[in-house]
């Protein structure tokens, strides 16, 4: 089935229905979500989303455009989340140099903050990196642990720095954006990247695929990234939702998860910023 690597239905945008939305995703063959917080509210919707649908995980993280809501206490916070049952990674995390919100000092230190988390929680990372190829990869290098996966979400770079990624063994993001016509660059990368290193993502509200370009995005819309990810693989849409789904489970680590079943949480008790 459909697995949506990186969404956000925590979003105002679905307010007026998403429960509706999300109790359908099933019968339209959406599998399992990954929830991403974009920020410290964002995280704690997140953790709320996952307690009440099985098939919604959680990412806990901060988005360099939100980095400034970030002290040392918050972070602390931030750590707690990460510890809760269902969060399965660190994100989402990175560097924006178009919206330039914070300064880039400051989004560096916390980027490498949270990389420094997952490293110590052993948790995947969900890079957003917009306008900044050159630090995102700087970044990457130095804090390059083989026990970290990365997924660099919403792939918009060259093919060149895509192969320097997979070297890396990192995994790359792919929405909507490669259903548009002048995604060429994108497209090139799809081409070129193995099928075992892509992710499907709508980063639902934003980046519907067409023929719903402008639109709000959902998971259902995620049939259409498919098909043109097979179509330029040569492959057929299902082997693209089958592949990308367990590579989305192997990068999450679903199943190892439910082994060991993790019990350090503490579900509740720290303390209430949002
Ligand atoms: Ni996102």
């Amino acid at each position: 089935m459909i697995f949506d690597s990186h969404a956000h239905y925590d979003d105002r945008a679905f307010d007026e229905d998403r429960e509706e939305i999300l109790s359908s995703l099933g019968k339209d063959g959406v599998g399992t979500v990954v929830n991403v917080g974009s920020g410290l509210p964002g995280t704690k919707r997140t953790v709320g989303l996952t307690r009440r649908y099985s098939f919604i995980y959680g990412a806990a993280g901060v988005h360099p455009d939100e980095v400034g809501e970030l002290n040392e206490e918050t972070f602390a916070w931030l750590r707690e989340q990460c510890l809760q049952e269902k969060i399965v990674a660190v994100g989402e995390t990175g560097l924006d140099y178009y919206w330039n919100r914070e300064n880039h000092e400051v989004q560096k230190k916390w980027f490498i903050r949270q990389i420094a988390l997952a490293k110590e929680l052993s948790l995947p990372v969900i890079v957003h990196s917009r306008e900044a190829a050159t630090d995102t990869m700087e970044i990457l290098k130095q804090e390059y642990s083989p026990h970290i996966p990365v997924v660099i979400h919403c792939y918009s770079y060259s093919p060149e720095m895509a192969r320097e990624y997979v070297k890396m063994g990192y995994y790359l993001g792919v929405g909507g954006v490669v259903t548009f016509k002048n995604a060429k660059k994108l497209k090139e990368t799809v081409q070129e990247t193995p099928l075992e290193r892509l992710l499907l993502e709508t980063d639902c509200p934003y980046l519907a695929p067409e023929p719903f370009r402008g639109k709000r995005n959902d998971s259902r819309n995620l049939i259409y990234t498919a098909k043109a990810v097979a179509e330029l693989k040569g492959v057929t849409p299902e082997a693209v939702i089958e592949i990308t789904e367990k590579n989305a489970r192997c990068f999450y680590r679903l199943d190892r998860r439910r082994q060991n079943d993790r019990t350090d949480t503490n579900a509740g008790e720290s303390p209430e910023y949002y």
